[in-house]
């Protein structure tokens, strides 16, 4: 008798449930399309199989799927978006729509719960640590008044080849300019040499790492036990916790220096840091430039700033030297523009006509973007684009690697070739959606000038002053172009050449 009753109640709960599930079904919506899934995993499975580089897994799929795929990796569901015109849907036409991050747990660690502003939530705060960052910090005069740090670091890095070059021996460009661009780097933040470099460095590297690869507690945000499971977070707290104590031992530094030698520090070296410090005394900002925001702000621009231009100046020798006729001409182009000069300047670089130069830097940015995926997205509010339904908190991937190798927009599109940019307006400003190294749309890189600044006096040093030799028994062709793991394409296998000096620098 119990039983019958424990089932028509079971019976019950179960034709209730299912009465109030069809009442108050939620019209379906029509989601992009995108590779069957399994339970539990999602479409990690494709992923994975395809490619180890999530691009590249994300642009064989998308051609199947097409420009706007759905994919669900664990729990996170994902549009992948892999045209032009999907792009400009999502950043142009729907551009506040999509204005918000999307972060990960490990992310979230790193950066402060999103307090920063490269992943800082759409809104007031966002807006004004963007303003301070777009007008004070990152504004054409700004990176002009860096350039002697640029000179001198070039320089440095010139005389360092000479040397090898006399010695007759091989070096690893990749380490010799990713020091050059760090060294540069943390001169332009901090107005001077830093003590802490080489510690903060390790640091950073190792909470990167934590965000190189699909992780559990990131793919199961809900589950307790893939959080206690996964160790990405915990690692990055450690790597954010060893940051942020560096970056506030230099702040009480710099903020000794600046108070004992008054406006005088702050006029000849003021680097990011001291403008920041500068803002913060003057407590002109409508939300308080605190300690801890500065921290975040510091982080922000050292992991946007400094790997983007390495990487990139990295892809562009490799390049090169694989493409000898490519070397040649933009060799010919700087020795005759600077002939007879023992260093390169910045005035020399502005006044000087250096047109394919400029086109190579450009080319190396469409092969090789950088940020592959750019920085990832999220839709604020439920909406339709090109036809399907973008549900509020899907995650946007743009996959600008992909459209930027798309032969449908690129003849000839995994060659390395300056001279397609010849005729074409394509700039850096984001408004061409076949071509988006530095993003577009309101989230877009705020730090492109200071990035070519940081690559341009240094490609030209290196193409003027040296003529570049594999070692012995190694072809141009057999120079690998893979790239390694990361949210930042870089060179798989680091890149190591013989410099030969031409035309010597001064004081060699
Ligand atoms: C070759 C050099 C560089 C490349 C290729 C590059 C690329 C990018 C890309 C693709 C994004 C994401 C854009 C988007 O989501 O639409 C981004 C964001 C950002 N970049 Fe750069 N970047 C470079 C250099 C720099 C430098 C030198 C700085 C400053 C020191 C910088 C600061 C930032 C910041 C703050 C953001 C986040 C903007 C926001 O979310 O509002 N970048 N960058």
């Amino acid at each position: 008798m119990d039983k019958a009753v424990l089932a028509v109640g079971v019976l019950l709960i179960v034709v209730l449930s299912k009465l109030k599930s069809l009442l108050v079904a939620k019209p379906k919506l029509n989601l992009p399309p995108g590779p069957w899934a399994l339970p539990w995993i999602g479409s990690i499975h494709h992923v994975v199989m395809s490619s180890p580089l999530i691009y590249r897994a994300m642009r064989d799929l998308a051609r199947k799927h097409g420009p706007l795929m759905m994919l669900h990796l664990g729990e996170v569901r994902t549009l992948v978006v892999s045209s032009p015109e999907a792009a400009q849907e999502i950043m142009k036409t729907h551009d506040v729509t999509f204005a918000d991050r999307h972060m990960n747990a490990t992310v979230g660690v790193l950066t402060f719960n999103g307090t920063d502003l490269v992943f800082g939530s759409y809104g007031e705060r966002w807006r004004q640590l963007r303003k301070v960052v777009v007008l004070e910090l990152l504004s054409v005069a700004r990176v002009q008044s860096f350039r002697r740090i640029r000179e001198d670091e070039t320089a440095r890095l010139v005389q360092k080849l000479a040397a090898s070059a006399r010695a007759g021996a091989t070096v690893n460009l990749s380490k010799m300019i990713s020091m050059f661009v760090n060294d540069t780097f943390v001169r332009e933040s901090i107005g001077s040499r830093c003590k802490y470099q080489d510690e903060y460095l390790d640091a950073f590297h190792t909470a990167v790492r934590q965000t190189s690869a699909l992780t559990l507690a990131d793919l199961f945000p809900s589950s307790r036990l893939m959080q206690i499971l996964g160790t990405a977070p915990r690692k990055a707290l450690e790597c954010r916790n060893r940051i942020t104590r560096i970056l506030n031992q230099i702040i009480s530094e710099t903020m000794e220096a600046m108070d004992k030698q008054g406006d005088q520090t702050a006029q000849q070296v003021e680097g990011l840091l001291g403008v920041l410090l500068r803002i913060q005394k003057e407590a002109s900002m409508p939300i308080p430039l605190t300690n801890d925001t500065i921290v975040a702000l510091m982080f922000d621009l050292f992991g946007a700033g400094s790997d983007t231009s390495s990487t990139t100046l990295t892809w562009i020798m490799t390049e090169l030297i694989r493409n000898p006729a490519v070397m040649a001409k933009a060799q010919a182009e700087v020795r005759d523009a600077f002939k007879g000069k023992t260093a390169i300047t910045e005035d020399d670089l502005a006044t000087a006509d250096v047109r394919y130069l400029k086109l190579v830097i450009k080319e190396a940015l469409r092969l090789h973007c950088p940020v592959p995926l750019l920085l990832p997205r999220q839709c604020r509010e439920t909406c339709q684009v090109m036809g399907y339904d973008i549900p509020k908190g899907t995650s946007v991937l743009i996959n600008v690697w992909a459209i930027c190798r798309d032969p449908k927009y690129w003849e000839d599109a995994e060659q390395f070739k300056p001279e397609r940019f010849e005729k074409s307006n394509l700039d850096y400003k984001g408004t061409n959606f076949e071509f988006l190294p530095f993003g577009s749309g309101r989230r877009m890189c705020p730090g492109a000038n200071l990035g070519v600044a940081n690559m341009e006096l240094a490609l030209a040093s290196l193409l003027y002053h040296f003529d570049w030799k594999l070692p012995s028994g190694v072809e141009p062709k057999d120079v690998d172009v893979w790239e390694a793991l990361g949210l930042i394409a870089s060179k798989k296998q680091d890149l190591i050449l013989h410099p030969v000096t031409r035309f010597a620098p001064a004081n060699a």
